[in-house]
């Protein structure tokens, strides 16, 4: 027991969240390369390709390579196992994103020091906000002319709403970038860009006040000295207990594909970040230390590896431990089933798992009985929360080749949004079914795979909705709403009513004359 007191306490498991091109992968590969996860940085690869991503699911899932294989990382550093969560980003973006920030038990945000704070790191910080995940920032591509680092400080503050706390602060950047002053311990590190994967190693010396400063840095120390003094009055100190409630982000400044910044902000992480938090299920709170394995399903993913083509269901483990060939009650079935080989993802190769702790991951092949949300544990009938349906922000009507294939259709949108692949609407008015994603390419897997796991061709139509809401509200307001706006609403798979607006405004209107009624934009699974 005390050996799993110890594992799970050294567990820190986390998601990457940023807009396209801030430098997730790269500063993943540098963080795989201090876990010593891979010898060279640049082994992550194939995301050029998965950019490119056609419309072709089959070239994708080839192209994809590394990004699906990916979707967990785990690496010993500094005496803690780290599991890095893949937050899929680029067209592969989707639903799966959302849910992967509901399984983790901290995040960090990684910002274009350029670009600032942009569109789809609001909207995953929003995910974040559900949980109050505790959030650290790095400040990427100091090596290029960026923008002033307090204004991008101000920026975050305002637009996301959560306070900064800088622990490294740059000296200066693009051609004028020399390293990063460390305000907690005093010192100093200075950037020598890398190339190849090598872990760098730089200079540091300790103190603002060293004479030594002046001579390598010249004019820019006396610039540092004041811009420092100027911070200082300006930003919070870092505080543990507001960084793990939410509220304030500790920031690093860096160059990933320089591999600089990159260590500060990875050695703060494994100290500060939060292990296995505590978890709410609908009987009691779980700790992660409590003995008795629990865990739930965080992510389906279907056509893993062409060679395997099975579906595998992410389990995040919230107590316990796991045990090859141990015995798992699925709550949802009342079914026992025995786990001989339960998968965790190494680098770009599957592992299987004689013993996991709770924080860690592990996939369970999955024969179709599996759904997101599921909750497994050694007998209790416990049911976590906390995995909701996202409002999707794009729609498609979907239209049959073959109308007599209309039972099929049903079978396979049914499965498929069980999956979590897709959602479903049907509208109250007329025969239509309307699918909702967040991202476009869900909408190319979800035909392709209709047609090749269910035999069934359709294409896509576009709908005049723009965003949607799950309502909720005392039964007669409900059914006055209802009456009023039938043209709109529709219900989900698990026939909850759902209002799709036709645009943000309109759906701002309406919520102004019914105060009564709650539009949500999650609905727990
Ligand atoms: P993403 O996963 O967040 O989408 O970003 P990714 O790491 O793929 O980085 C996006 C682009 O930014 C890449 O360039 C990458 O090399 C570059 N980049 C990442 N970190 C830094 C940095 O610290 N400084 C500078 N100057 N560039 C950085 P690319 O040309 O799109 O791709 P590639 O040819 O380098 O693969």
């Amino acid at each position: 027991m005390a050996t799993s007191q110890h594992e799970i306490a050294r567990r820190r498991t986390f998601a990457i969240i940023s807009h396209p091109d801030a430098g997730k992968t790269t500063l993943t590969e540098k963080l795989l390369l201090f876990g010593g996860a891979i010898q060279l940085a640049g082994t992550v690869k194939g995301r050029k390709s998965a950019r490119h991503a056609t419309s072709d699911w089959m070239e994708l899932e080839k192209s994809r390579g590394i990004s699906v294989t990916s979707s967990v990382m785990q690496f010993p550093y500094d005496g803690r196992i780290v599991n890095l969560l893949d937050t899929p980003g680029h067209e592969d973006f989707s639903e799966d994103t959302y849910r992967t920030l509901t399984a983790v038990d901290s995040a960090l945000m990684v910002i274009d020091s350029a670009k600032g704070v942009e569109d789809r790191t609001i909207k995953l910080m929003e995910v974040c906000r559900l949980r109050d995940t505790p959030i650290m920032t790095f400040v990427n591509k100091l090596d290029r002319e960026g923008r002033e680092p307090l204004e991008l400080l101000d920026e975050i503050e305002r637009v996301l709403t959560i306070r900064c706390a800088p622990v490294t602060w740059p000296i200066g950047s693009g051609r004028r970038f020399k390293g990063v002053y460390h305000l907690i311990e005093n010192s100093v590190h200075f950037y020598a860009p890398a190339h190849g994967g090598r872990v760098p190693e730089g200079k540091v010396i300790h103190g603002l006040d060293n004479p030594f400063l002046d001579e390598v840095l010249g004019e820019q120390a006396a610039e540092l000295r004041q811009e420092i003094e100027l911070m200082k009055g300006a930003a919070e100190t870092f505080s543990r207990e507001a960084y793990l409630a939410g509220t304030q982000t500790p920031v690093f400044f860096g160059s990933a594909i320089n591999n600089f910044g990159v260590k500060e902000l990875l050695d703060a992480f494994v100290v500060h970040a939060p292990g296995p938090r505590a978890r709410e299920a609908d009987a009691r709170q779980v700790e992660p230390t409590e003995e008795k394995f629990s865990g739930f399903v965080f992510k389906i993913q279907a056509n893993m590896d062409p060679k395997h083509r099975d579906r595998i269901a992410f389990l995040r483990i919230t107590s316990g431990r796991y045990e090859k060939g141990m015995r798992l009650f699925q709550v949802r079935t009342q079914r026992d089933m025995q786990v001989m080989n339960a998968l965790t993802f190494m680098a770009n190769e599957r592992e299987r798992v004689e013993e996991a702790y709770a924080g860690d991951i592990i996939g369970l092949h999955n024969h179709g009985t599996i759904q997101i949300g599921d909750t497994f544990t050694e007998g209790e009938a416990l049911k976590f929360g906390g995995i909701p349906y996202f409002a999707p922000e794009l729609f498609r009507r979907v239209l049959l080749a073959d109308p007599m294939r209309m039972k099929a259709l049903q079978k396979g949108l049914d499965q498929l949004s069980e999956e979590g692949a897709t959602q479903v609407f049907r509208p109250l008015s007329g025969n239509d079914l309307v699918l909702g994603a967040v991202g476009v390419l869900q909408f190319d897997v979800v035909a392709w795979r209709l047609k090749h796991e269910y035999g069934v061709e359709c294409r896509y139509e576009a709908v005049d909705v723009a965003t949607a809401r799950w309502i909720e509200g005392d039964d007669a307001k409900v059914r006055d709403f209802r009456r009023q706006y039938e043209a709109r609403l529709a219900l989900d798979r698990a026939g909850h009513l759902v209002y799709l607006a036709p645009s943000t405004v309109n759906l701002n209107v309406t919520m102004e004359r019914w105060p009564d009624i709650r539009f949500r934009a999650t609905r727990e699974h």
